[in-house]
């Protein structure tokens, strides 16, 4: 898919501001500074697209982007980010779950976890609410150029094998890299091949 026009279009902290729920949506959500908004310029090749930084906490609200015109890609805050009040926290996780389940246009959410740890507990935990919520997602492996071939690959099977304690089939799982561009030619057709088998569920 051949991404010719990006528009930002909307920051909003609640899923009821967001724009009309009328088009196929992907939502980036992950840890703070795992790399969604840089994800977000990479895939779509506008590298200002969507606000960076190397502070985490960057982006603390639900971001549309309109592509091509036709469908949305959205940017989402981190979650479990440690230096913000606790209170902080529970109203930015208030938020996306709320986003999440209500979003009735949305296809698919790309998780994104740090291919550099161990599986962290709060992006498991993260993913297994998901499947409680029955609500599609992938796994996206960012930073990929940060270590070696080998020691990412090794990280990646302990993250499936923790998967599987709870889960009988993974997920559709991506290694990608905002430094090297990675990633982007598998996570593209997927986004297209997801739009033409399901419609969104139009309601507004
Ligand atoms: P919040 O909005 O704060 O939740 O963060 P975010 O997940 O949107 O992360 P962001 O894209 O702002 O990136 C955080 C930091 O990681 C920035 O300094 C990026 O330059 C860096 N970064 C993101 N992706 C990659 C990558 O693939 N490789 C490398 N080396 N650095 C990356
Ligand atoms: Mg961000």
């Amino acid at each position: 898919m051949l991404i010719k026009t990006a528009e930002f279009l909307r920051s909003v902290p609640k899923h009821q501001d967001c724009p009309p729920a009328d088009k196929h949506e992907f939502a980036f959500v992950g840890r703070s500074n795992v790399g969604k908004s840089s994800l977000i310029n990479y895939l779509t090749g506008f590298a200002k697209l969507a606000k960076t930084s190397g502070t985490p906490g960057k982006t603390q609200t639900i971001n549309h982007f309109l592509i091509n015109g036709t469908w949305y890609l959205v940017d989402l805050p981190g979650y479990g980010y440690a230096r913000v009040s606790q209170e902080m926290r529970k109203k930015w996780t208030g938020m996306l779950q709320d986003y999440l389940e209500e979003r009735t246009n949305l296809i698919n959410t790309f998780i994104l976890v740090d291919s550099r740890l161990d599986p962290q507990k709060i992006d498991i935990e993260f993913i297994n609410w998901m499947g409680l919520q029955n609500l599609p997602f992938s796994v996206v492996f960012t930073k990929t150029d940060k270590l070696s071939k080998s020691k990412i690959a090794a990280n990646v099977a302990k993250f499936k094998t923790e998967l599987l304690k709870y889960w009988d089939e993974l997920p559709p799982i991506f290694l990608t890299s905002a430094e090297t561009g990675i990633g982007k030619d598998e996570i593209l057709p997927f986004i297209e091949q997801n739009m033409a088998h399901f419609l969104p569920e139009i309601n507004q």
